[in-house]
């Protein structure tokens, strides 16, 4: 069975029983703190299981990618050494939200199993929960045990403890006792001499979990205690890549039509095959896996970079290029090659895949390239550390340096090392390791305080929309304290004008009012999942009563004009660059907007300001806002806007339009397009291969932009003397500059040469060496030429030149070609020495090299030390 029909016989299967299908919701979250990406099917549906939002059906099955590389569920540095873990993975689910418990649950997935997939009852084991007597207290679930019994020999059923069957899906959240079913998918053989029973969860390859079927009935509080969920759940994860292996009757995920294709094109691009060494299949199976997770993020809108996700993505990345080029001898870019094929394989069941492969291709063969550069040149270092270690080990703390500071992977270190029969000082490593950690750890350290429930309330409304003031009632706070912010409180309303960030635009400020005036600012509002929470500094007095509720006017204003602005420019964007053109993520702030877009050129300057001019045309136009809520989604795309990758929607969603441009948004927008007054673009850049960035000001800013570049013109002017012609003053004086600059270099050049019969005579022979060292009047380029021209008239020369330039000190040295070759002299060596004389360093070739350093008065010093060197 090919796994495109697997999948859809699960969903059928499902659908059948009433459930709703839906489509994978976006692997990367975007207002979840405690969740970076989606690690288990039932995370997009965590508000259901916590009853803070509605599901629009209480049955609904899908297929969700999920991604387990980060938190309490990471499963990276496992993948590529077994054949059943993997970064991206799909998830078949099925979920009852308050409907169908136990039985059901159970009766499903063993009909699913054995009926419609045809597996041998034989070769099918169940667990359930143990109970346990930790703090928990939690009994035994016979409940489950009773109701397996009609399925199932006893002997079949094993009891499972907390690690196993206890599902949470972090540190907070909902969870409960679970039952997996487990696979032997071992030969007849081998079953009848080891009994499979013995070998459930024991890590054995062909025995193996794929379904977990969770019984959520509790939340896990930030105390660490449970409490009982309002309503009992069903929350099911069947592992999509090992259920093929076992339906296709192979040993190995990487055996199934999901890999198989992705595996034969690295064969094809690295000319190595797999099946035949551990070191080369491990390296492919890492590459076709990373693949996925790779691409799937940035189609889900998630770009590799420097921080949060987006690091995680880049680590990913980076993990399957070190593989390629140590054990597949791959040194240029290879990953993106397998886009096209994984696209062809999955792009029907997940459409963004196809819709963004040039995107995708084009982001990751950049980032392959330019951590290929930094392997290159991390080798280049390391071979500089092996040449200067003296003995057999290389310092924890130089190994640590190379990683840290150069991002060369410490493994690829110890390989090299090892190959060069030197020792890694890994204790020494380690150490640095987790010192770093620590200051990383206390800089982000936050602890989050249960809530304090005030009000038992269902799902808090927005209001601002509609207006800036209202009366609300806090119905619950909690107390949170990091580094970063101190102690700061978050309160929840009943209702609330606060806009929270969202859509690029940041969230509103304002401030609490009670009866007898006093007030409490808030500073910040986010969304955490649905829940909208302000941040104020400290609690209000009277908290039990209602408050006035303000929401500051010129700070939502200016966002509003920001936020406009940016639909107009997407709308400037795809008439004047191309339908290609897809909006990739914005800011909007009151002060500046950011917007960026798939694009895979510079904008010139000419289409810079065509897009300006066509968003001010519009702003001119006085384009009232037409804003419609709650309409079916398939309506709003009919009328012509467009949904996001990467963003959750729900059913009704809301449009806004001014004239021609309509997009899906929740945020906060100007009543009519005259309110921007103008718009200016302030720079346009690259972000990532084939993303482009434009940064832009409207309304007041663009006023203060104006009135201080025209201070700035006058007060150039002022200093031209008032000139009558600005301009052609400032190129008259910068022609003047270069010519200056070029006569001081030629009666430097006149001075050096003049130099060079004094230094001749200067020169003294050491044992066949001619060497002189000097401090010169020189700039280092003049001491360069020096060099070179003495070098082209003695040979076995050594010099060593010392100067000060602008108060700074410079070190030059040379060597003849012929000493470097037959004694092993290195100018770099030399210099990097004698330049803890000046308090700096540097480096440079074998035969020149120079150091800069802060202090001139050494220079005397290091030029005694090189007489001595000598
Ligand atoms: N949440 C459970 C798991 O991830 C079942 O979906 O294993």
């Amino acid at each position: 069975m090919k796994s495109q029909e697997i999948r859809s016989k699960f969903l059928n299967f499902f659908e059948g029983k009433q459930h709703l299908i839906v489509p994978s919701a976006p692997m990367v979250l975007k207002d979840d703190p405690t969740l970076m990406f989606v690690n288990s099917g039932m995370a997009p549906f965590k508000e259901y299981f916590l009853g803070n939002a509605e599901p629009k059906k209480n049955r609904i099955s899908d297929s969700q990618k999920c991604l387990r590389v980060s938190g309490k569920h990471n499963d990276l540095e496992e993948v590529g050494y077994d054949t059943y873990h993997h970064t991206l993975f799909e998830m078949l689910g099925n979920w009852s939200f308050g409907d169908y418990f136990k039985k059901e649950a159970i009766a499903w997935a063993w009909e699913l199993l054995t009926e419609v997939y045809g597996i041998d009852k034989d070769i099918l084991y169940v667990t359930v929960f143990e109970g346990s007597d930790d703090a928990d207290k939690l009994k035994m679930d016979t409940e489950a045990y009773d109701i397996w019994k009609q399925y199932i020999s006893e002997d079949r059923i094993l009891k499972g403890n907390k690690k196993d069957n206890f599902w949470e899906m972090g540190d907070q959240g909902p969870c409960g006792p679970c039952s997996e079913i487990h696979v032997d998918i071992r030969s007849k053989e081998e079953r009848a001499k080891v009994d499979g029973k013995t070998l459930i969860n024991m890590d054995h390859p062909h025995v193996v979990e794929v379904w977990n079927l969770v019984f959520m009935e509790y939340n896990r509080r930030a105390n660490g205690s449970l409490e009982a969920l309002p309503n009992k759940h069903i929350d099911t994860g069947m592992g999509f890549e090992r259920l093929c292996m076992v339906l296709q009757g192979v040993q190995s995920n990487y055996d199934t039509d999901v890999f198989t294709p992705i595996i034969r094109e690295i064969e094809t691009i690295t000319d190595k095959k797999y099946g035949n060494n551990e070191e080369v299949d491990v390296a492919i199976r890492v590459i076709s896996d990373h693949v996925r997770a790779v691409a799937f993020s940035i189609a889900d809108g998630q770009l590799p970079s420097n921080t949060g996700a987006g690091y995680v993505i880049r680590r990913i990345l980076r993990r399957a290029v070190r593989y390629g080029f140590t054990f597949l001898d791959k040194k240029e870019p290879l990953i993106y090659r397998l886009v096209d094929v994984l696209s062809k394989k999955m792009g029907d069941a997940f459409p963004e895949l196809k819709a963004q492969k040039q995107l995708i291709e084009n982001v990751i063969k950049e980032e392959e390239a330019s951590f290929l550069r930094t392997l290159d040149q991390g080798l280049v270092l390391l071979n500089r550390i092996v040449e200067e270690t003296k003995g057999d080990t290389v310092s924890g703390e130089k190994a640590f340096e190379l990683y840290d500071t150069y991002g060369f992977p410490i493994d690829l270190t110890a390989l090299i090392l090892s190959e060069k029969n030197l020792k890694l000082d890994e204790k020494g490593f380690k150490e640095e390791l987790e010192k770093q950690k620590k200051r990383s750890r206390s800089a982000s350290e936050t602890s989050t305080e249960d809530w304090t429930i005030l009000i038992e309330d269902d799902v808090e409304e927005f209001i601002g929309y509609d207006t800036l003031e209202a009366n609300v009632r806090i119905t619950r706070y909690r107390k949170v304290t990091s580094k970063k912010d101190g102690e700061m409180y978050q309160l929840v309303f009943n209702l609330t004008p606060f806009y929270a960030e969202g859509g690029g635009q940041i969230g509103d400020k304002g401030f609490l009012e009670d009866i007898s005036g006093d007030v409490v600012y808030i500073l910040d509002t986010k969304k955490e999942n649905n829940v909208i929470i302000h941040f104020t500094k400290e609690l209000p007095e009277h908290i039990n009563e209602s408050f006035k509720a303000v929401v500051n006017n010129e700070h939502r204003a200016l966002s509003s004009s920001n936020h406009t602005a940016t639909h107009l420019l997407h709308q400037a964007l795809r008439t004047i660059l191309g339908e290609h053109v897809e909006q990739k993520g914005s800011l909007v702030k009151p002060k500046s907007l950011r917007f960026d877009f798939s694009h895979f050129s510079k904008v010139t300057p000419e289409q810079l300001q065509e897009i300006e001019d066509f968003v001010n045309a519009r702003i001119e136009g006085k384009l009232p806002l037409e804003e419609e809520r709650n309409i079916p989604m398939e309506k709003a795309i009919e009328e012509g806007a467009m949904a996001l990758f990467g963003e959750k929607y729900g059913d009704t969603v809301r449009t806004i339009r001014f004239g021609n441009s309509i997009e899906l948004c929740g945020g906060i927008h100007v009543k009519n397009t005259s309110d921007i007054w103008h718009f200016k673009i302030v720079s346009e850049g690259a972000v990532a291969a084939g993303i482009r960035r434009i940064e832009g000001i409207t309304n007041k800013a663009v006023k203060d932009y104006f009135s201080e570049n025209n201070a700035a013109y006058l007060e150039m002017k002022g200093l031209l003397n008032n000139a009558k012609e600005p301009v052609k003053a400032l190129e008259n004086l910068q022609d003047e500059n270069n010519d200056l600059k070029k006569q001081i270099e030629g009666l430097l050049k006149d001075k050096a040469k003049n130099i060079i019969g004094e230094l001749k005579n200067e020169l003294t022979e050491i044992n066949g060496v001619h060497f002189l060292a000097k401090k010169l009047d020189l700039d280092a380029s003049g001491i360069k030429d020096v060099c070179f021209d003495l070098g082209s008239q003695f040979d076995n020369l050594v010099l060593l030149f010392g100067a000060e330039n602008d108060g700074k000190a410079i070190l030059s040295c040379y060597i003849s070609k012929e000493l470097v070759a037959s004694k092993g002299l290195n100018a770099g060596a030399i210099v990097r020495e004698l330049g803890k004389h000046i308090q700096g360093g540097g480096g440079g070739q074998p035969f020149f090299a120079t150091a800069g350093g802060k202090n001139p008065a050494g220079i005397e010093a290091a030029l005694e030390a090189a007489k001595g060197y000598l």
